[in-house]
């Protein structure tokens, strides 16, 4: 080949999805423009790939990035660093900001700073309620027909606890076509909850978040979806019982996805002995019966995908006493290395497994037409390569989250992120943003 390729990408010897032997994968307009054995055009930029695991994207639906009002813990333009380093090429910010994310200007503010950072598509997710009061509906349609386009409304960090107002949500969302996301958490039944109710917590005298506070509010939305004929979306599931709510639902044909983030899959309530509140996060961190049956129906289908919940926070606001500590744990950098921890490793799931869960079902949830696609001549670039034989030890003072308060810290963990590229032009490599 003697044509000029200047600004396109040459992956050498990668595997797509982690099977067979490894190809050459030449990116050129933003598009993988061919497959095979491909001598290097002149002007490419070659990527040595080593044999590396070629994957789609990652698509995180729950992400928390604090700007407008919290720049002090994590930006747009910090929180879109973390994510091209974790191997994401488009993340939902979530609208618990400060103005709120609950009309256009915010929503447009957000993704406007998204595509100047242009690190990874940022997508804002709109408010349910004005002021996440959970009281009078935000103005879903504005936002939904502004510049952003938003696609996912929740009230995350609060949940929309009156049924009349998630029933109106909910057909609302019908007609615009979009998703409400739920925080799951009867806010009567976890009034000053600091962990999982259990053992663990009853020894150390903290008051419990009861595993029904979850599973009953699910139950009640699975049955207001069907009835509005609306597509629901459950965030973080973090209980046995909401599994199994959630298989009922599914099994009477309720239009119903559920999440899972990698700190359910892999952390427990044993935790708590620390009394470290990193280890604090809501929903709490459940028993190990409760991790292992989010693990198995991540790997059966009834939880869809892994979201992170990467939800930076200050040291004044974390490194204090448990009851006065923020919930929340950081999670771009290292939902991949606890996926594959948890879900490859133990033969959960391979690697075609790792791209559905992770990038393939949360771009068909929310509906995005050029993420989540197959590795094909022809689709678009937003990838990700993964050096699955690698691993790497965990420090939150590296990484690139304006906060550090990482659960993991210390802790080596398999796979790193070699390389991310968004619509063809590379985002992050080795470490490094790009
Ligand atoms: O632990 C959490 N932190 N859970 C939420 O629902 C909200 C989030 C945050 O915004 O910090």
């Amino acid at each position: 080949m003697t044509e000029d390729r200047t600004g396109s990408v040459l992956l050498r010897q990668v595997r797509p999805y982690g099977e067979g032997e490894p190809v050459d994968v030449l990116v050129s307009d933003g598009v993988v423009a061919e497959v095979g054995r491909i001598d290097p055009p002149s002007g490419v930029e070659v990527i040595e790939g080593a044999g590396h695991v070629l994957l789609p994207g990652f698509v995180d639906l729950h992400t928390h990035l604090r700007e407008p009002g919290r720049e002090d813990t994590e930006t747009i333009d910090t929180g879109s660093a973390a994510a091209a380093l974790g191997g994401y090429t488009a993340v939902f910010a979530m609208a618990n900001t400060d103005p709120v994310a609950d009309n256009a200007v915010v929503t447009d503010h957000v993704w406007r700073r998204g595509r100047e950072v242009g690190l990874v598509d940022v997508h804002p997710v709109g408010a349910v309620t004005v002021g996440l009061a959970g009281e009078r509906l935000a103005e879903m349609g504005t936002m939904a027909n502004s510049a952003a386009g938003v696609r996912m409304f929740s009230d995350d960090g609060h949940c929309v606890a009156d049924p009349l107002v998630m029933r109106r949500a909910l057909e609302y969302s019908t007609a615009l076509g979009v998703v409400v996301a739920q925080h799951a958490e009867e806010p009567r039944l976890t009034v000053g909850a600091q962990a999982h109710e259990g053992e663990r917590a009853a020894r150390l005298g903290y008051p419990g978040w009861p595993a029904s506070a979850e599973e009953s509010i699910v139950a009640r939305d699975c049955v207001l979806a069907r009835h509005a004929r609306a597509r629901l979306h459950v965030c973080h599931v973090s209980t046995a019982g909401t599994v199994e709510v959630l298989r009922w639902a599914k099994e009477q044909g309720t239009d119903v996805s559920a999440e899972v983030t990698p700190h359910h899959l892999f952390l427990t309530d044993e935790r708590l002995a620390t009394f470290d509140p990193v280890n604090k996060v809501n929903p709490p961190l459940r028993t190990e019966q409760d991790a292992q049956r989010m693990r198995q129906a991540l790997a059966d289908g009834v939880i869809d995908c892994v979201a992170t919940d990467h939800a930076p926070h200050a040291a004044q606001d974390k490194d204090t006493e448990w009851a006065a500590a923020r919930p929340g744990m950081l999670g771009l950098q290292t939902a991949l290395s606890v996926v594959v921890e948890t879900m490859v490793r133990p033969g959960l799931l391979d690697w075609r497994g790792v791209a559905r869960v992770m990038s393939e079902r949360p771009a068909e949830i929310v509906g995005l037409p050029d993420q989540g696609r197959p590795l094909a001549v022809g689709e678009p670039a937003n990838l990700v390569l993964v050096d699955e034989d690698a691993e790497w030890t965990v420090r939150g003072a590296e990484l690139a989250s304006r906060a550090t308060n990482t659960p993991y810290e210390g802790l080596r963990l398999p796979a790193v992120v070699s390389a991310t590229l968004l619509r063809g032009r590379v985002t992050s490599r080795e470490g490094k943003i790009v």
